[in-house]
């Protein structure tokens, strides 16, 4: 039986990463428009990257015998100074993101409940991954001034991003 603190905690959780699903389709939709096609794909998986996250967590409650209390997602900003400013605030959200994820741990493992530490941790190491890969894009972006030829080609390289679920 799942404790209800976790299950509350969870819950929270789910909506965050449909929030996070709902602010990169803005960005996408942003970037498309200031044809940079190429970022609005990378964009757009990072979309469905997100509601994978989401669904994640909800298979799991559902798994545990948990109960499902979908909440209102908050309306995401739609526009941003340039491209620098979006992966900037990208990078500020995942940050965000890995702390809500380390809180989450730090009571699961208070709570001792062993199988969502060990479920979490999945999400502890994506948030790794997430937070280099923004900070590699971002340093790049920043490198050709977010301008140019040198945006041009790296937009041309976001153009190639596919989200594929990994395997269980
Ligand atoms: Fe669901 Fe980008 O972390």
């Amino acid at each position: 039986m799942l404790n209800k603190k976790i299950e509350t905690a969870l819950n929270t959780q789910i909506n965050a990463e449909f929030y996070s699903s709902y602010l990169y389709l803005s960005m996408s939709a942003y970037l498309q428009d200031n044809s940079l096609i190429g970022f609005a794909n990378w964009m757009r998986a990072q979309f469905e990257e997100e509601q994978f996250h989401a669904l994640k967590m909800y298979d799991y409650l559902l798994e545990r015998g948990g109960q499902i209390k979908l909440e209102q997602v908050d309306k995401p900003p739609h526009d941003w100074k340039d491209i620098i400013d979006v992966f900037e605030a990208v990078l500020k959200h995942e940050q965000e993101v890995t702390r809500s994820i380390n809180d989450l741990m730090s009571l699961a493992i208070v709570e001792r409940d062993h199988a969502t530490v060990n479920f979490l941790q999945w999400f502890v190491d994506e948030q790794v991954e997430e937070e280099a890969n923004v900070s590699d894009i971002l340093a790049q972006l920043k490198l050709v001034g977010g301008q140019g030829s040198g945006l041009f080609m790296l937009d041309r390289e976001a153009s190639q991003r596919k989200f594929t679920p990994p395997a269980e």
